[in-house]
């Protein structure tokens, strides 16, 4: 067996992540990335489109398919080298860099960062800067959306700090235990994955992310002269509620004054 040899600039998507993550299921399904494409499709209107942080092109290659012209700015090559070969994956151009900070030429009708990528940013000036870089890649009138998940504060009582999220035992000795530990003096949260092999071996991942509520985004927005065109509690365009999990939040960029 080949063990997959990590580089620290890839960050926490390095080759021994990116090996398995398009795994088919879950995200990958079908149905789970045609209502995304179908969204981003319309939002673009026939213009070109950015992806922050478009990792194996699992949005980016679908969505350029359809003949949408599709960039994307990501951090690491390992995500990057899936991309190649996919249906769509070759018309997208990739740049590899930070989301907060690189920049590619062009303007764009779309930005759009989605599976909660925005919480892989820890840091407030880091999110905030996302948002400018945002702004600064959109033409006029151009939209900025934001698909994540909301943190599940409500499951915390007094004095807990941690939700687990999934339990798959698997087997005598295999299974897997995701958990979230939250900071809510600091918002910052760490998502904690074990995983235990059929031999006993196991792998205990832990991997940091900050959470903004929908309204410090909207501030976020204001700060990059944008502001809130929609607000929906999922890919359907349904209501967002008091009872939503997640949001897909868009942004209009507005004229220079
Ligand atoms: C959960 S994956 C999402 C990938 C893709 N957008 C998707 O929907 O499948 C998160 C991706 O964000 C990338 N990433 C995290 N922080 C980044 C940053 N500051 N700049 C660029 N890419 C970043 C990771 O390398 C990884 O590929």
């Amino acid at each position: 067996m080949t063990v997959p040899s990590d580089d620290p600039a890839d960050g926490w998507f390095s080759e021994s992540v990116a090996v398995d993550y398009d795994t088919p299921g879950g995200a990958n399904a079908v149905e789970a990335v045609t209502p995304v494409v179908e969204v981003l499709e319309e939002l673009a209107s026939g213009g070109p489109a950015l992806e922050f942080a478009v990792g194996t092109g699992r949005i980016a290659a679908p969505l350029a398919d359809r003949g949408v012209p599709v960039s994307g700015i990501e951090m690491s090559r390992a995500m990057v080298a899936r991309l190649a070969g996919k249906p769509g994956g070759d018309a997208v151009e990739v740049t590899i860099g930070d989301m907060t900070s690189t920049r590619v030429s062009g303007e764009f009708a779309l930005v759009y960062l989605v599976y909660n990528t925005i919480s892989n940013v820890t840091t407030q000036d880091g999110q905030v800067e996302v948002f400018r870089n945002a702004a600064a890649h959109l033409r006029p009138g151009g939209l900025f959306l934001i698909e994540v998940g909301l943190p599940d504060l409500r499951r915390l009582p007094p004095g807990q700090d941690t939700v687990p999220f999934a339990i798959a035992p698997n087997g005598d000795r295999a299974g897997y235990v995701g958990f979230d530990q939250y900071n809510v003096a600091t918002q910052e949260f760490t998502s904690n994955h074990v995983t235990v092999s059929p031999d006993g071996t196991g792998r205990f991942l832990r991997v940091p992310f900050r959470y903004a509520w929908p309204a410090e985004m909207d501030l976020m927005a204001r700060i990059a002269g944008m502001r809130l065109k929609h607000r929906w509690a999922d890919w359907d365009r349904s209501a967002f509620t008091d009872a939503s999990t997640k949001h897909v939040s868009i942004w209009e960029k507005l004229p220079a004054e």
